[in-house]
């Protein structure tokens, strides 16, 4: 008999492995496109790079890890009946994916030539994924409460 809750957990921790490159991976290509000067031939690379980046990876591995992650709680033994690790993680991840929503509006606004801050700024929101990610990846692992 398939294992649906190994099954689940599987597609959840590779979904998630997926979303978090993207998270990673799309602040720094910002960085580099507002280094170069937005009417610059290397912007218009940067401006591909960035909308394949939200388009074919991140947004449908959102979509994956919210999906699967659900599909978890549905299956697993306690169910809906929330621990308190899961509700704080479940917390962090409405902020992260608000922070996803923000990153594509800045695609479309790199897109538009329409950005002004500075590379400064972008190397500064890099570290909020990274920092999300060792708590959510804690409360995962060590269910501490
Ligand atoms: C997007 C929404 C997400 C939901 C709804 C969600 C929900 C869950 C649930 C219910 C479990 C199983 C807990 C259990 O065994 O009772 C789980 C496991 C896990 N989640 Fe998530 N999660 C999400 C996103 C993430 C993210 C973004 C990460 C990493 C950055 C992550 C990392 C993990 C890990 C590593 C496990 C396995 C923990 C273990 O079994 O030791 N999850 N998740």
């Amino acid at each position: 008999m398939l294992d649906l809750y190994l099954l689940f957990k599987w597609l959840h921790i590779v979904s998630v492995i997926s979303w978090m490159v993207g998270l990673l991976y799309l602040p720094r290509l910002f960085v580099y496109h507002a280094d170069c000067g937005l009417e610059s031939v290397q912007s218009e690379t940067f401006k591909l790079m960035e909308r394949r980046l939200y388009k074919v990876i991140m947004r449908p591995a959102m979509i994956a890890s919210w999906l699967f992650g659900l599909a978890l709680i549905y299956v697993r033994d306690m169910g809906w009946d929330l621990e308190t690790w899961l509700i704080l993680k479940l917390l962090l991840l409405c902020g992260l994916t608000g922070f996803h929503f923000y990153l594509s509006n800045l695609v479309t606004a790199f897109a538009a030539n329409r950005v002004n801050q500075s590379p400064k700024f972008f190397r500064f929101i890099n570290e909020i994924p990274t920092a999300v990610m060792l708590i959510v990846v804690l409360l995962a692992v060590f269910k501490p409460f």
